[in-house]
């Protein structure tokens, strides 16, 4: 089922690797997969405010292309957790005006999966408050090697535009990539796992120690003032006030 083309609400795009979960749950006594459960409805949780904090475009890191390698059990849990939370939230998105867009690839879901998350982006097209981008058997690098792939097909310069619009093709994003705004990790660990490399080339990082179900609305502002507080500078440098009347 073809996508309609996504396009970026205003706002900042925040992108979260949502970690910790099995940790959580073992510190508990409870196996990983319960973590899991608290770690979906945080989610839930998160897309729910997010929009209330200036956020456009949001995605979640749910399933990495190397998370393959895990304990069979636990990698069918999470596909029927993602199952089970799409359905589930389904109406509440397009009640809320959140549009859901599934990025990653699409050859190896278990088929069922694959047609609920077809469904939910055709069922949330119309939504305009909050492009909810999730993450799905996803990895930059693999991306990349797709994109180099179809670059090789097109006639024209392969510019920095058309290499956005590529990675939109080659994630089924229906759009050019966005660059994204903050990066928060949370569960301790600061790297970037094969998220969004092409899309973080100027994106805040931050990381924090808290593990995903325990992340808090007030974890969020936090992290929210503390990219408010950073200077952006996308390479430049700040031009004294003299230097600038001089050479204008
Ligand atoms: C990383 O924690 C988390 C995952 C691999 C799964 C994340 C998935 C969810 C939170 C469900 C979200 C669902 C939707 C549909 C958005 P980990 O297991 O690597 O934790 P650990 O580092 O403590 O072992």
């Amino acid at each position: 089922m073809p996508t309609l083309p996504a396009t970026t609400p205003p706002g900042l795009h925040l992108a979260i690797i949502m970690d910790g979960n099995g940790r959580w749950a073992s510190a508990r006594g409870r196996p990983r997969a319960a973590g899991h459960v608290v770690g979906a409805r945080k989610a839930r949780e998160m897309v729910e405010v997010a929009s209330n904090h200036g956020i456009g475009t949001m995605t979640l890191y749910a399933f990495s292309a190397d998370n393959w390698a895990r304990p069979r059990r636990e990698v069918v849990t999470l596909m029927r957790l993602f199952r089970r939370t799409i359905l589930a939230e389904q109406e509440r998105c397009i009640a809320t005006g959140v549009r859901l867009i599934f990025i990653g690839r699409r050859d190896r879901l278990p088929r069922e999966l694959l047609h609920t998350i077809e469904a939910a982006e055709a069922a949330t097209a119309g939504g305009k408050r909050l492009l909810l981008r999730v993450a799905l058997d996803y990895g930059a690098r693999d991306t990349i090697e797709r994109v180099i792939a179809m670059a090789r097909t097109i006639d024209g310069p392969v510019t920095r535009d058309k290499v956005a619009e590529l990675i939109g093709r080659a994630d089924h994003s229906g759009g050019a990539a966005p660059d994204v705004d903050l990066l928060v990790r949370t569960g301790g660990e600061q790297r970037l796992s094969d998220f969004l490399l092409w899309e973080c080339a100027y994106a805040e990082l931050i990381f924090t120690r808290r593990m995903w179900p325990d992340f808090s609305e007030d974890d969020l502002v936090q992290a929210l003032k503390e990219f408010h507080s950073r200077h952006r500078r996308f390479g430049a440098i700040d031009e004294p006030a003299e230097e600038r009347a001089r050479t204008a």
